[in-house]
């Protein structure tokens, strides 16, 4: 994974903002936390990043603890510093895991927050299985995620964006996801697909590596980076216009009695 590079690193903040490895900032966040209330809960941030949503999550929206955990150390590393900077090491902690293991204890938290994490994983259900067990009765699992659509898993112009950009990404649609989660006990799933949102998104993305942006983005990158990321880009745009690639966000509730 290429998260360990800090030009690849410094390269997404670039197109998605400091503190941020997936499209849409804090705009993203609140529409991921729109019908749910974290003020006082704790929650897990199963692949935290380097930490910017886990700041939000504790001065915007109230959270009384954040546990971030991400497979990466040198991600983990810099969430930890940066919270510490802020001052917020007290409602943020961080802990590097191994992939598929999550040692907490059963119902440790209240809420479980992912952003753009799940496309990482091959085992959707396993995962889902997993966050609802760590998930306290009554407890929300909300996040986000780039599925597929129906003709993802056989596109040639997916296998081209996923080549180019040597991305080890594992799709799965938004029935195959809701399908997850009810199998692995959630209630009230809700999915909103928001590939038009990022249709504009990915536009504005390849704004930011072109024309007058180009040679900003080459003279702190390099070169090789500017050009591998606005191919990268302008192959991704291809794929969320066919719907191929559709951002989603995502609601499920634990029973409060199980
Ligand atoms: C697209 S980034 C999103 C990071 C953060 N949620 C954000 O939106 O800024 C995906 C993250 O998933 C992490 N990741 C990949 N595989 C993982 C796994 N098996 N368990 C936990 N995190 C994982 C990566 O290291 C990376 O930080």
């Amino acid at each position: 994974m290429a998260y360990d590079d800090r030009n690849f690193l410094d390269g997404l903040q670039w197109l998605w903002g400091t503190g941020f490895l997936s499209p849409g900032g804090p705009q993203a966040v609140a529409e991921i936390l729109q019908t749910t209330d974290i003020r006082g809960q704790s929650v897990l941030d199963f692949g935290c990043g380097i930490g910017g949503i886990d700041q939000l999550l504790v001065t915007v929206y109230g959270a009384a603890k954040v546990t971030g955990v991400d497979v990466v150390p040198s991600l983990v590393d810099k969430a930890r510093v940066d919270a510490e900077t802020l001052g917020l090491s007290d409602r943020i902690e961080y802990q590097l895991i191994e992939p598929g293991t999550l040692t907490f204890p059963d119902q440790s938290f209240d809420v479980v927050f992912s952003k753009d994490t799940l496309i990482h994983l091959p085992d959707k259900l396993a995962i889902c299985q997993e966050l609802f067990r760590l998930l306290k009765c009554g407890g929300v699992f909300v996040g986000s995620d780039w599925l597929g659509g129906d003709t993802t898993a056989t596109s040639p112009r997916v296998r081209e964006w996923l080549d180019f950009s040597k991305l080890d990404f594992h799709f799965c649609t938004a029935s195959e996801l809701h399908e997850h989660l009810r199998c692995a006990r959630f209630e009230s799933v809700v999915l909103r697909d928001r590939n038009k949102w990022y249709r504009r998104g990915v536009r504005e993305e390849i704004d930011r590596v072109s024309g007058a942006n180009y040679a900003d983005f080459a003279e702190r990158f390099g070169e090789d980076q500017a050009a591998t990321r606005l191919k990268s880009s302008t192959l991704k745009k291809a794929v969320v216009d066919a719907g191929e690639l559709r951002p989603t966000s995502f609601r499920a509730v634990k029973p409060p009695q199980i």
